[in-house]
C-alpha cells in the first residue's frame, strides 16, 4: 500500500510500538516525526532506519504530561511538515510512575497517568488539527483490556487513563467526523519489543507462555510490526468510514473467555 506523500507524527515513535508503526508507515512512503523523551538515541536509530526503508522525517523530543511541551512539539511538525496527514498518541511513562494499587498510588502518580493519555490526547489532537484536512487519520494507542477490568491492582491509574482515551477518541470522532477526519483507537495486546522485555525476567516467561499456552488463539505474542500495519492499513483512503472505534489488534485474544482455561476453550 502506497501512502506516498503523506506525513505523519507519533509520540514514543522512538521504541517499542511507536517504532513499529513508524517503521511500517515508511515503508509505505510516510514521512514520519518520531517524538521521544529522554532516549535521543533511540530515535535517531529508529530515523535511520526510516532512512533505510527509503522515506524521510526528523526528530522530536517532548514530555507528553506538559501541555507547553505538547504545543511545541507540534510548532516542530509545522516548521518542518507544513501540514499533517496522521497523527498517533502512543507514548507511555516508565511503568514505576504509575504502577501503584488503588489504595496506595499517589495524586502524582494518578495524574501522571491521566496527564500522558487523555490530556496529552485532548491537547495533542487540538494542536495537530490545524495542519490537518480531509482524509487525515488519528489514532490513540490504548490497552482496552486494562481500561474495562479490574483485575492487574496497580494498573489503576493507567487502566482508569486509558478507559478515558478511549472516551475522548469517541467525542472526537464526532467532531471530526465532518471534516473527513477518522478517530480511533488500537488496542494491541502483549507485545514483543516493548515494556514487555523491561519485566522481571519470570513475569516475561508467564506472560509469553499464557499466550502461547492459547489465550491468544493466534499462538504467538504480538510484536510492533504487527500494529504497524494494523495503522497503516486505517490509513488507507478504504477506511474513511470507520471512526470512533475501539480496534482490537490482538491475535484474538480478547475473545477469549477468562472463566475457562485456555485448554478447554480451544479443545
Ligand atoms: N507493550 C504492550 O504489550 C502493550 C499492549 C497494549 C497497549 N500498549 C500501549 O502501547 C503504547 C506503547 O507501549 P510500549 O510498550 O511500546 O512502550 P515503550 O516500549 O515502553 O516505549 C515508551 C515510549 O514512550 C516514551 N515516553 C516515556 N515517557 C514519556 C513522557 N513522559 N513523555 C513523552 N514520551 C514518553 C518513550 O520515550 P523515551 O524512550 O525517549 O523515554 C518511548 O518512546 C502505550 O500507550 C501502551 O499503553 C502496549
Amino acid at each position: 500500500m502506497s501512502l506516498e506523500g503523506k506525513h505523519a507524527v507519533i509520540t514514543g515513535g522512538s521504541r517499542g510500538i511507536g517504532r513499529g508503526i513508524a517503521l511500517k508507515l515508511a515503508e509505505n512512503r510516510v514521512k514520519v516525526g518520531i517524538h521521544y523523551y529522554q532516549n535521543e538515541r533511540a530515535a535517531n536509530d529508529t530515523l535511520a532506519e526510516v532512512r533505510k526503508r527509503g522515506s524521510q522525517g526528523f526528530v522530536v523530543q517532548a514530555d507528553i504530561t506538559r501541555p507547553d511541551q505538547i504545543k511545541a512539539m507540534f510548532k516542530n511538525v509545522r516548521a518542518e511538515f507544513g501540514k499533517l496527514d496522521i497523527f498517533v498518541s502512543n507514548a507511555r511513562p516508565e511503568v514505576p510512575t504509575f504502577f501503584q494499587p488503588p489504595l496506595d498510588i499517589t495524586l502524582e502518580q494518578w495524574d501522571t497517568a491521566f496527564d500522558s493519555q487523555a490530556k496529552a490526547f485532548l491537547v495533542g489532537v487540538r494542536e495537530a488539527i490545524p495542519l490537518m484536512s480531509n482524509g487525515a487519520r488519528i489514532f490513540a494507542v490504548t490497552y482496552a483490556e486494562g481500561s474495562r477490568t479490574g483485575g492487574l491492582q496497580p494498573w489503576v491509574g493507567m487502566g482508569s487513563a486509558k478507559a478515558a482515551l478511549e472516551s475522548l477518541v469517541r467525542y472526537f470522532a464526532v467532531t471530526l467526523a465532518k471534516r473527513g477526519i477518522t478517530v480511533n483507537a488500537i488496542s494491541p495486546g502483549w507485545t514483543e519489543d516493548s515494556v514487555l522485555n523491561t519485566l522481571p525476567q519470570q513475569a516475561q516467561d508467564l506472560i509469553r507462555n499464557w499466550h502461547v499456552r492459547g489465550w491468544t488463539p493466534a499462538g504467538r505474542l504480538g510484536t510492533p510490526a504487527d500494529i504497524g500495519n494494523v495503522v497503516s492499513l486505517f490509513c488507507s483512503e478504504q477506511s474513511a468510514w470507520i471512526t470512533g472505534q475501539v480496534i482490537y489488534a490482538d491475535g484474538g485474544a480478547s475473545l477469549m473467555n477468562p472463566g475457562v482455561p485456555p485448554e478447554i476453550q480451544l479443545g
